[in-house]
């Protein structure tokens, strides 16, 4: 398995001394275009070199490929608001709270066309949805074009802040030369840490690599989840095998085609593989249970370059003594120990400790002493 980055190089678009002399024109980026302002420049998003043109985005939009063929499957866009006075070929600071980050070359300015963006991506149309919401609360005309970074965004977790060239480097370091890639917007609990460990006796390291950026406000919070992380690996997993970096993007909710985009994005951060579990991504019934697994077989090996591993819906059984899936376990539901975050949250709110089978204690303390300081803030 190679280490190659998708499209075969490793996209570097930061460069603290840019000048901006005589860059007057200003575009507002919100969170979401702002965290994937850097993560372009980082190279995460590799082979992207800037915002979709008219032609790219409507190329991964319809095909899930950028319009060189190479698959893409989430459209990064940056979407604008009619009156910004924009024109092909001008150069823009990239502007957060009166804070310049980067610059855009404008090659495109285009209206997309957002009901179409919603069925292809999301799958529906349903502004219930988060990530349909999202788009449509959005400028309604879209700029592309090549950026550059000039001002990196403060590091939240700077202890786990790396960057794709970082993690490369660190993985060939510890002489890692297949590693699988993990991405969760939860904390960890025990069907994951077994999917996480059943893939690792198989590979030689292990990137837990949770989403920190933009989530819906029901999602536990980042500091609280980085907190689980850490009370997690201290106690259950070996140091050496495993590396925690946060990935610094907004969650879209997209299921099969996020997970599509999840497992790119891990290729360039130096994984070989990318586990894909139950449901990935998804939210709500929008999604079927493996969805997200199957949306790989439309590619070819060679069109992803990273393997993934698909785990089938894992849980405690009772009968069995340990954690199971329908796969491996033979008894009935009622052994099973399956609950859903919005129940976990209901009985942490609740003061009920859910049990050691779905969660570690030390996980479920973190989630306690979080969930009351965010009731006192
Ligand atoms: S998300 O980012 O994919 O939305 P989540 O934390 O829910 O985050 O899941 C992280 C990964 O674990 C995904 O690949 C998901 O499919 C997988 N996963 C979560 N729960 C289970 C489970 N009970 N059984 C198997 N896979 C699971």
């Amino acid at each position: 398995m190679s280490l190659q980055p998708h499209g075969g190089t490793l996209i570097q678009a930061y460069n603290p001394e840019e000048s901006l002399q005589g860059i007057t024109h200003e575009i507002e980026l919100d969170d979401i275009a702002l965290s994937d302002l850097e993560l372009i420049a980082i190279g995460a998003y590799s082979p992207l070199q800037g915002f979709l043109s008219e032609e790219d985005y409507n190329s991964v939009v319809e095909t899930m490929r950028l319009k060189s063929g190479i698959v893409w499957s989430i459209p990064i866009t940056l979407p604008v608001n009619k009156s910004n006075d924009l024109k092909k070929g001008l150069k823009s600071r990239l502007v957060y709270k009166g804070i310049s980050y980067g610059t855009i070359e404008i090659s495109d300015i285009f209206e997309p066309d957002k009901e179409k963006e919603a069925l292809h991506v999301y799958g529906t149309g349903d502004r219930n949805h988060p990530g349909v919401k999202k788009l449509f609360q959005r400028g309604d005309v879209y700029a592309g074009g090549k950026i550059t970074l000039h001002k990196r965004l403060s590091r939240p977790f700077p202890a786990y802040s790396f960057d794709p060239y970082e993690t490369r480097r660190k993985f060939q370091q510890k002489g890692w030369k297949t590693i699988v890639g993990f991405q969760t917007r939860n904390p960890v609990h025990r069907a994951h840490e077994y999917i996480q460990k059943t893939a690792l006796e198989t590979v030689d390291g292990l990137f837990l690599n949770p989403l920190v950026g933009e989530t819906k406000t029901d999602d536990i919070p980042a500091p609280i989840r980085m907190q689980s992380y850490e009370v997690l690996l201290k106690n259950y997993y070996p140091g050496d095998n495993v590396t925690l970096g946060v990935f610094p993007a907004a969650m879209r909710y997209a299921g099969p085609r996020e997970a599509v985009f999840h497992a790119l994005v891990r290729k360039n951060y130096g994984c070989t593989h990318f586990i894909v579990g139950r449901d990935h991504a998804g939210v709500g019934d929008y999604y079927g249970t493996y969805d997200a697994q199957k949306i790989f077989d439309r590619f070819s090996p060679d069109d992803i370059g990273i393997i993934p591993l698909r785990f089938e819906h894992s849980f405690y059984c009772e009968k069995c003594e340990g954690m199971a899936t329908a796969k491996t376990c033979p008894h009935d539901r009622k052994h099973h120990v399956i609950l859903s975050g919005t129940k976990v949250r209901g009985m942490l709110r609740n003061g009920e400790i859910p049990p050691s089978t779905f969660s570690r204690r030390e996980v479920i303390d973190v989630l306690i002493s979080g969930l009351a300081q965010e009731v006192q803030s």
